[in-house]
């Protein structure tokens, strides 16, 4: 697989229909096997495992490196990373079955899922933690567009801070994304640095029904791939 320049891969998986765990271990690091031993649900655990072996099943396909020889550092919050020349940049998400994973080259990148869900309780969440502006184009949406909407500034919020690798030590009110419609996503306000959000690309997807997707990237891009990995897992499979 390319990952050519000024391209975006968004990989997505259902865990469900993927390969069992005995698969995956051979990929795991000891220190990513202790982690999985940490995970008290079983599907916990087999979201951990396959998100490793698929991250690294493709990272190597990109670089050409056995995937077990990969093993990630990470930034002051977390965020793991692959040090090599080419400079590949990545970052997962999941969230109930759905594994997500974006990839790009040269810039940083963050990606979120999360299943949509009806008990979610929109405005005190968004009262919480949007900024004003969110708080304020949500509300003035009518009432049964406020959820999805809810989704498209969470899943933007989330992939924007994870580009970043801040995780929540970043404050989520000090920026502003749109939220109206699932194609126009943009980074509309950086508080500290009112330039700062023209450097920034976002966008919106819907990997499978029910879940809603976003991808941050720093820079610009031309073009996005999606990849169903469970269509292509099969020429992955070792031997
Ligand atoms: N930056 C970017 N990616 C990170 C990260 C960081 N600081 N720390 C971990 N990650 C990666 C890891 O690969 C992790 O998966 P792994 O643990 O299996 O390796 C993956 O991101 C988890 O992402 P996701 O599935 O989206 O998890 P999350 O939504 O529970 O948490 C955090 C994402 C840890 C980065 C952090 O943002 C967080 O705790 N968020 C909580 C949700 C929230 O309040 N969102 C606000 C939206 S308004
Ligand atoms: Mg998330």
């Amino acid at each position: 697989m390319e990952l050519p320049p000024k391209e975006i891969h968004v990989w997505y998986c259902d865990i469900n229909q993927t390969l069992d765990s005995g698969s995956y271990l051979g990929l795991l690091s000891e220190n990513e096997l202790d982690r999985l031993k940490k995970y008290r649900f079983p599907l916990d655990r087999k979201m951990y495992g396959t998100a490793r072996y698929v991250l690294k099943t493709l990272l190597g396909d990109y670089l050409n490196i056995r995937p077990p020889e990969i093993t990630f550092l990470y930034g002051e919050h977390g965020k793991p990373e692959y040090v090599h020349p080419q400079n590949i940049q990545f970052n997962i998400s999941h969230s109930q079955d759905i594994l997500v994973l974006a990839f790009v080259k040269d810039h940083a990148i963050g990606i979120d899922i999360e299943k949509i869900t009806k008990e979610v309780r929109v405005a005190e969440i968004a009262k919480n933690f949007f900024s004003p502006d969110e708080i304020t184009a949500l509300m003035s949406l009518p009432k049964d567009s406020r959820h999805k909407a809810f989704y498209r500034c969470w899943t933007r919020k989330e992939a924007f801070i994870k580009a970043k690798g801040s995780g929540l030590s970043f404050p989520l009110d000090a920026f502003t994304v749109s939220l109206d419609t699932d194609e126009d996503a943009q980074i509309l306000k950086t508080d500290w640095n009112t330039s700062e959000r023209l450097h920034w690309n976002l966008l919106s997807f819907k990997p499978y029904p029910g879940y809603l997707g976003a991808v941050s990237v720093n820079g610009n891009f031309e073009s996005v791939k999606y990849l169903d990995w469970n269509a292509l897992e099969s020429t992955y499979r070792p031997g």
